[in-house]
């Protein structure tokens, strides 16, 4: 059994670091092909390097574009990819245009593609992930779903064979990972504040930098808040801020990477991000989360009010925040007691069931 996983941003250097691992238990041959779509060391090199991803077999360095010719460049050079190394499964992850490429590519040379991350739905068809991820999911063999909403998002739309419900296996990267990040460089030196005593931000989405009006309210918000907002700055917003007033009481920083970044998200008061993953993060990691976009595909963690979706208006992230309650945070995501969400994965892409 040999597969080819694709990954190409941030979030899926860690989702495949773990799958990865119980891929390797198996004995299943894995191939990691890098699109290429994140380019800049520290939203790359520097996650391989930590996690102990082993090198990409190829890195097809497609990078930065217009959605049609990012995703148009990833096919040719992926199609030229599995000819060269025939895999038996295409393995993709979440919903970026590196995870439709390869489904799209895989689909038409007859290899099965998997889904990790599959059936998750914002309902909102201006985000391009929700594009990438319907089409992805109606291409794929297997849909792993980490959630029972993902499984009835994919059955109200009339897919219920070969969907399974494996659990999250970002948890199992949390859970891996945060005990090591515990262990590394004191939260002092990543952020000059105390533990409990910042804000952690995070904003990248095309619909809060692209549109000057939702980013400049956002930025209000932040610097009305009573405390410290330490916002690692994804390179496209970077951009965006060259004609912004930065309120003083944020912290621009560049990039972290993931155990950083674990060590903050727990250390702080609370969350403020667009991200999809971080949401989910902040919370199993027991910090309370203000989500800075219109709706969330992953509403398990609405419950309680531990996530508050604000969108982008200054006085409803206030509200948010103010609003945002203590306490213990429930887990979710778990799947089946006796395996892993990686471990059940590789499992069916194994073939062993
Ligand atoms: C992509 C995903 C998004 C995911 C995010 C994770 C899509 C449609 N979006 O968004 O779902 O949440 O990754 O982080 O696939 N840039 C650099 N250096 C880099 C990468 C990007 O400078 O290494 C800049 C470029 O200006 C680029 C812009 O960031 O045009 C956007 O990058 P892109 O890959 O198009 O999407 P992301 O915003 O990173």
């Amino acid at each position: 059994m040999t597969i080819c996983s694709v990954v190409g941003a941030r979030p899926q250097f860690v989702k495949a670091a773990v799958v990865s691992h119980a891929l390797k238990a198996r004995g299943v041959r894995e191939y990691l092909l890098h699109t290429g779509q994140h380019y800049d060391d520290d939203m790359s090199a520097v996650f391989f390097d930590e996690l102990g991803i082993p090198a990409p077999e190829r890195n097809l360095g497609i990078g930065s574009g217009s959605h049609a010719h990012q995703t148009a460049g990833m096919m040719a050079a992926l199609e030229q990819a599995f000819l060269d190394l025939r895999p038996d499964r295409v393995l993709v992850y979440g919903d970026t245009n590196s995870t439709l490429a390869a489904a799209l590519v895989a689909a038409k040379m007859h290899i099965p593609v998997d889904h990790v991350e599959a059936g998750l739905r914002s309902f909102n068809r201006h985000m391009p992930e929700e594009i990438n991820r319907i089409v992805t999911d109606r291409l794929s063999h297997f849909c792993f779903c980490p959630t029972r909403t993902a499984m009835q998002h994919l059955a109200s739309e009339g897919r219920t064979e070969g969907v399974h419900l494996t659990g999250d296996v970002m948890l199992d990267a949390t859970r891996t990972f945060a005990e090591r990040a515990a262990t590394r460089r004191p939260l002092i030196s990543l952020t000059r504040h105390e533990a409990g005593m910042f804000a952690l931000a995070t904003v990248h989405r095309a619909e809060n930098t692209d549109e000057p009006g939702r980013l400049a309210s956002i930025f209000d918000a932040f610097g009305r808040l009573d405390m410290p907002v330490v916002l690692p700055l994804h390179p496209r917003t970077r951009a965006r801020l060259e004609d912004m007033d930065v309120p003083d009481n944020v912290d621009v920083i560049a990039p972290v990477p993931y155990l950083a970044m674990l060590t903050l998200t727990r250390e702080a008061a609370y969350v403020l991000t667009d991200s999809g993953g971080l949401q989910k993060e902040a919370l199993w990691l027991g910090t309370r989360c203000i989500t800075l976009r219109d709706e969330t595909e992953w509403t398990e963690t609405t419950g309680g009010g531990w996530n508050q979706i604000v969108g982008a208006d200054r006085d409803a992230i206030l509200a948010g925040v103010s609003q945002a309650p203590r306490g213990p945070v429930p887990i979710f995501g778990a799947g089946s007691t006796d395996e892993t969400p990686s471990e059940h994965i590789s499992r069916l892409v194994a073939g062993n069931d």
